[in-house]
């Protein structure tokens, strides 16, 4: 199968010097990548910045920002069978990125932000994906609820929902516990490497 996935953090510029990112470590979504090639479909890792090593076989495209993300998977999905989408994409970035690195002045600076598109919410709606459509949701409180809520209100056949308010499990530490959402039922996936997670998702597609 095509499979494109989605991994890291995003990047979204304040000045030349500075941005706003998040904790992502982008571990999940290399581990994804990584087992999908493995068991022998051809893969296109979209990801925001990480150390993580791109796994041999895998086709690597990379992008900053969640605008660079939404018009990279944009042009990508369509001709894709099935989409995992583990980056943590930025939900708002500064309004107005300056040209010149901003200057310290008074005690006080409010940044304005504007919401980012959502790049998941849209390959339904937007993009006409058909394929197999895996979310994620970092959670740190009603997991399960959240997650089904994503699951519906994104269109999506799977939400991978993790609680991130444990140290032990998600972020930069390489094991994962998760609550995988389907529309008709919840499995629990008990803590384990991300690289058996990875291989559990990919188990369930048909090569
Ligand atoms: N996502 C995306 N584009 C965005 C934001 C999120 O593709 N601009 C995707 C992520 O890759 C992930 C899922 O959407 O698969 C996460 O959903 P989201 O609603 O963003 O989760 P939270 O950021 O946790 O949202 P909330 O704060 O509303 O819970």
């Amino acid at each position: 199968m095509k499979i494109l996935i989605t991994a890291g953090p995003t990047r979204e510029a304040i000045d030349p010097v500075r941005y706003l990112t998040n904790r992502s470590s982008g571990k999940m979504g290399y581990a994804i990548a990584e087992a999908a090639v493995a068991a022998g479909h051809q893969v296109l890792l979209i990801s925001g910045p990480t150390s993580v090593d791109v796994p041999d076989g895998v086709d690597y495209l990379p992008v900053e920002s969640a605008d660079d993300m939404y018009r990279a998977v944009e042009s990508y999905l369509p001709r894709m069978e099935a989409a995992f989408f583990s980056a943590a994409v930025a939900d708002y970035a500064p309004a107005v990125v300056e040209e010149q690195k901003i200057k310290k002045s008074g005690d006080e600076m409010t940044l304005k932000l504007v919401k980012t598109k959502d790049v998941l919410g849209a390959a339904r709606t937007v993009f006409g994906f058909t394929g197999f459509l895996a979310g994620f949701a970092a959670e740190t409180e009603n997991l399960e609820i959240n997650a089904r809520n994503k699951l519906e209100k994104k269109g999506c056949d799977l939400i991978v929902a993790n609680d991130v308010s444990r140290s032990d499990i998600g972020f930069d530490s390489n094991e994962n516990e998760a609550l995988l959402v389907f529309a008709d039922r919840t499995e629990r996936f008990p803590k384990a490497a991300k690289h058996e997670l990875a291989c559990h998702l990919i188990s369930m597609l048909a090569v």
